[in-house]
């Protein structure tokens, strides 16, 4: 709290939450697009708002990325987390595997004790994969859970970022530009009024999951994400963001 004085990152942690209409922000100093701490530090910060709120026999359902690995890299264990379920929220994404739900929620598992499930699909399905897919019991499962979720962690990132990052077809890139998409979480792409204008054919956690969920916590820094976080922020991520005062900045100077 006294850093954060220091900083005058109270101030700026109140101007956003009521320009993004949040319950809570949580700002860290600096820029992750500067310098890799920044991104660590919103990790941290994350890890212990989670071991604050989380509750015995509670499920997480959490998203990739790396920002996603960097929250994972700095939980510890607590008594509530032992009986909590860390769920990846979807599949795989054809990303690295580190940057993987799967191996995120495995890995939070890990640090707290807790426990963990997996979801072996690939991201980007055929209508047809996904119907036969939806009807494995396993994979039933795992979206029953996601369903039940009481806190979903997620990152936040540019559309077109992301759609490289997951070598999407010429169509797809093509198809974002057109819609002006700016934004990307849990596979769905946004333009900047928050409207969803692409969507991954993908198993996981839907929007309307997130109705049920008592905490949404999104993560997602650096300025260059300020539009992605403002267009998400209005429509899927309404609770808390956690953060960095490079984003926090860009986000308030947006007209
Ligand atoms: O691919 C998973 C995901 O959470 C996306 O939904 C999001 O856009 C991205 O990762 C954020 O990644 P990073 O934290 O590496 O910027």
């Amino acid at each position: 709290p006294m850093m954060k004085e220091l900083f005058g990152l109270n101030q700026l942690e109140r101007d956003l939450e009521s320009c993004l209409n949040l319950k809570k922000v949580i700002i860290v100093p600096g820029d992750s697009d500067q310098s890799d701490w920044v991104k660590k530090e919103m990790g941290r910060a994350c890890a212990r708002f989670l071991r604050k709120i989380a509750e015995p026999d509670q499920v997480i359902a959490v998203s990739g990325g790396s920002t996603m690995l960097a929250v994972a890299e700095m939980m510890m264990p607590s008594s509530a987390f032992k009986s909590t379920m860390f769920v990846p929220a979807r599949g795989g994404v054809g990303e690295a595997v580190e940057l993987e739900a799967n191996y995120i929620a495995s890995l939070m598992a890990k640090k707290t004790k807790g426990h963990y499930r997996m979801m072996h699909v690939p991201d980007q399905v055929s209508d047809q994969a996904y119907q036969t897919l939806l009807r494995e019991p396993h994979i039933q499962e795992v979206l029953e859970s996601l369903k039940r979720a009481h806190i979903v962690i997620h990152g936040i990132g540019n559309a077109m970022t992301m759609a490289v990052r997951r070598k999407s077809s010429q169509a797809v890139l093509d198809k974002l530009q057109r819609e002006q998409a700016v934004g990307e979480s849990f596979g769905y792409y946004f333009n900047r009024n928050g409207e969803i204008v692409y969507r991954v054919q993908s198993l996981g956690l839907k929007l309307d999951d997130l109705a049920n969920a008592k905490n949404i916590i999104a993560v997602a820094g650096g300025s260059s994400k300020a539009e992605a976080i403002r267009a998400i922020s209005t429509k899927v991520s309404r609770d808390i963001l956690i953060t960095d005062e490079g984003a926090a900045k860009a986000i308030l100077s947006l007209e």
